[in-house]
């Protein structure tokens, strides 16, 4: 199963907010979207999804199930926690009382608790209602989720457990995820490839790839990757960051980044995509291609 865009432009009225984005994604791929605000992420996942028509080019996608998870929690009001939840298993046939249990046990997973469960939206926090639109959309177990953000709303330590639930399903589905994120931090951490994304139209600019297993990525190798990442002129300039052209500083060379010390990290660091070496460079066979 794979998702193939190619030469997609979409405007708003006269207004272009998306400008030749080319994206592959391969089954058990993870691709973070990251970039400035209004740069054209969520407009882009909304295309993917099929709530809009790109104005031109084309999309290729043969993946079936399809679980979405929007910037805005979009939770119905007159359900509860659970039924929220399992909203999309009804329509795979799955019979109420399992359900019912399947969604409480999902909300269980993301950290909500027995008595939070026959709340409705008003009643919950923000961070509970983004746990919620997460659950529902990992509910059906899709193999492609679209995620905007989720994990905007979590504090650090919720967070960190709710890597390892959409880890897990992950692992379990061969699910290919489709996130968007503003932190670099999350993307080294989950992604496997990255699309640094610029405004005004918004564009793919660059393509990382991090070939790093996940269960290798500790906490240190990420500070790490991350840093280099945050020093490349692109990705300051892209987020609006001042240059940094201190003694000692540099550009970093994305193509050779440190290992923060991990054996054999030398070649799975955060690598640049670019040109020819792009297509040979990429995980699953993907031909990269998408780098300005
Ligand atoms: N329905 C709409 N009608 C008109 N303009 C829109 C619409 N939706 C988005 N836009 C415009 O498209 C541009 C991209 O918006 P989008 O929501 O895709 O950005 P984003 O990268 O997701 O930003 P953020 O990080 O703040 O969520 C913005 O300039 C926005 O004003
Ligand atoms: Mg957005």
């Amino acid at each position: 199963m794979e998702l193939h865009i190619r030469h997609l432009t979409h405007s708003f009225a006269l207004t272009e907010v998306l400008s030749d984005i080319n994206l592959d994604l391969h089954a058990g791929e993870t691709l973070a979207l990251v970039g400035p605000s209004g740069c054209g992420k969520s407009t882009l996942l909304h295309i993917v999804a099929g709530l809009l028509r790109p104005s031109e080019g084309t999309l290729e996608s043969s993946f079936r199930g399809i679980g979405c998870m929007f910037q805005q929690p979009r939770l119905m009001p007159w359900k509860n926690v659970v039924d929220n939840i399992a909203l999309g298993l009804k329509g795979l046939g799955i019979p109420a009382g399992s359900r019912r249990r399947q969604g409480a046990a999902l909300a269980l997973r993301m950290g909500l608790l027995e008595r939070d469960m026959d709340k409705f939206p008003y009643e919950l926090s923000g961070g509970m209602q983004s746990r919620v639109a997460l659950a529902r959309a990992l509910a059906t177990r899709p193999d492609l989720l679209l995620l905007d953000e989720p994990f905007a709303a979590l504090d650090v330590g919720l967070r960190h457990e709710l890597y390892g639930v959409l880890r897990e399903q992950v692992r379990g589905t061969g699910a290919a995820v489709l996130m968007i994120t503003h932190d670099l931090m999350e993307a080294v951490r989950l992604a496997d490839r990255l699309l640094l994304m610029a405004p005004h139209p918004g564009r793919v600019l660059r393509e990382f790839m991090v070939p790093r297993l996940q269960e290798r990525r500790s906490d240190d190798w990420i500070y790490g990757q991350t840093g280099r990442l945050m020093r490349i002129r692109e990705v300051r300039e892209c987020f609006g960051l001042p240059l940094q052209r201190e003694e000692g500083d540099h550009e970093a060379d994305p193509t050779a980044a440190d290992d923060g010390g991990v054996p054999g990290g030398m070649d799975d660091g955060v690598r640049a995509l670019t040109g020819a070496s792009a297509n040979c460079a990429a995980p699953h066979g993907h031909r990269g291609g998408c780098v300005a």
